[in-house]
């Protein structure tokens, strides 16, 4: 060993395995969820399969697929993911495998997008496409929601939804569930956060209605635990189930009701809390954790602005958690690792900008003995490169 660094000195929490259920993960960093907007129909492309292979190759310990629709009026644009028939599940096959083949471990975040469905990719603007535009394949579409109250100024106002129709979202679920088992995820991720329709259904806000699933917390409650509750039955008993939680809103959604509703969570079967933040509304979503001033829309947030949240549900509800948002080098991960201040770090954007990262954070952190870690066909030149003295690393 020639690199001139002293590796594997203690392990780092960072890269200590994490047993959930019956699954382990290798290492403590997630690929958080991002919709790719390259589907067809809600149907996987080779986009997927390339996007998601990259971090398995990088070495994230579990790789998380984007937002997938339950049904098809779940999907954020009519270029989202789904998985609610079997050839959408058939699709996702050869992609779960492979992370698989590279020691990573096969996530899905199963979602529906209520509101703030029908709309079009970021890059064109993410505005509502109408019924009659095909420019994505698909047409648009009626949204639904618990209430008939629109996002914001803008877009388009859903239909509220029937107790029939919310039972059936419900089974929509647990159909999702049970197809992603069979497409071969390991661990399935319900999505309650950013405004999307569990999250639109939690909001005092977004939920306006007078029966069972509104009024007081319990009510508003009632979708995210019935979904729950049928998604625990229909995935099996030895794999995890995650819950992202939009943990605060600023619209009346605070984190002593995440830390209630992930009460209720872990007791049906939950085993994680993913901590997200804001997107209810057009408004300002985000407030800065630490002192409480509302942050501006798209405007630069601090560096782990969210990790509080993942902090206090952590300890309140006494439950593993995983933190995100703005986590972008090693010593940041570990450091909230090794406070207990989470139990996983999901990355989003970092890991875009460089897939490598947790290979990388490996070496910083003197974890990757004669780059151990590096899939066989690149490790050997690698290792070269370190050698021949092109090694300009640590
Ligand atoms: C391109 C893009 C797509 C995203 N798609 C999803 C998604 O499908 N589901 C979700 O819960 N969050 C989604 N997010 C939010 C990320 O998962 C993550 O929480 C956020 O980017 C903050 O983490 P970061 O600072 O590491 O990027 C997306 C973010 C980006 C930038």
């Amino acid at each position: 060993m020639c690199y001139g660094v002293n590796f594997m000195t203690n392990m780092r929490k960072l890269f200590e395995p994490l047993k959930l259920r019956g699954i382990t993960l290798p290492n403590r960093v997630v690929l958080s969820p991002l919709c790719m907007y390259s589907a067809n129909s809600g149907i996987a492309s080779d986009w997927q399969f390339a996007h998601l292979s990259t971090f398995a190759r990088g070495g994230v310990g579990l790789v998380f697929a984007e937002a997938t629709a339950v049904e098809p009026r779940g999907r954020i644009t009519p270029k989202c993911l789904g998985i609610w028939t079997d050839e959408q599940a058939e699709a996702l096959k050869p992609t779960t495998s492979f992370i698989e083949r590279m020691g990573s471990v096969p996530g899905l975040q199963i979602a529906h997008a209520g509101r703030k469905a029908s709309a079009s990719p970021p890059w064109a603007g993410g505005k509502p496409v109408s019924l009659h535009d095909t420019t994505w394949g698909d047409s648009g579409w009626q949204t639904v929601a618990p209430s008939a109250v629109p996002v914001a100024d803008g877009w388009e106002t859903p239909r509220a939804l029937s107790e029939a129709e919310i039972s059936n979202l419900v089974e929509d679920f647990a159909a999702a569930a049970r197809r992603a088992a069979i497409a071969g995820f390991k661990v399935l991720e319900i999505h309650g956060a950013h405004g999307y329709l569990i999250h639109s259904f939690l909001s005092p806000l977004a939920n306006q209605r007078n029966d069972r699933y509104g009024g007081d917390r319990s009510g508003r409650m009632r979708f995210a635990l019935e979904v729950t509750e049928a998604v625990r039955s229909a995935w099996p008993d030895d794999l995890p189930i995650f819950f992202r939680v939009s943990a605060v809103d600023t619209a009346g959604w605070e984190v002593e009701d995440s830390i209630a509703l992930a009460r209720e969570l872990k007791a049906l079967g939950v085993d994680v809390i993913d901590c997200s933040a804001g997107g209810i509304s057009g408004a300002p979503a985000f407030r800065a954790a630490d002192d409480g001033r509302p942050l501006p829309k798209g405007g630069q947030r601090p560096l782990g602005f969210q990790v509080p949240y993942a902090e206090a549900i952590r300890r309140d509800a006494e439950i593993s958690t995983m933190a995100v948002g703005r986590i972008v080098d090693a010593q940041q991960a570990e450091d909230i690792l090794s406070a207990g201040r989470a139990d996983l770090i999901g990355i989003g954007r970092e890991l875009m900008h460089n897939p490598f990262w947790p290979l990388h954070a490996a070496e910083t952190l003197e974890q990757d003995e004669a780059f151990a870690l590096w899939p066989e066909q690149y490790r050997w030149a690698i290792v070269r490169r370190a050698e021949l003295g092109q090694y300009t690393g640590a």
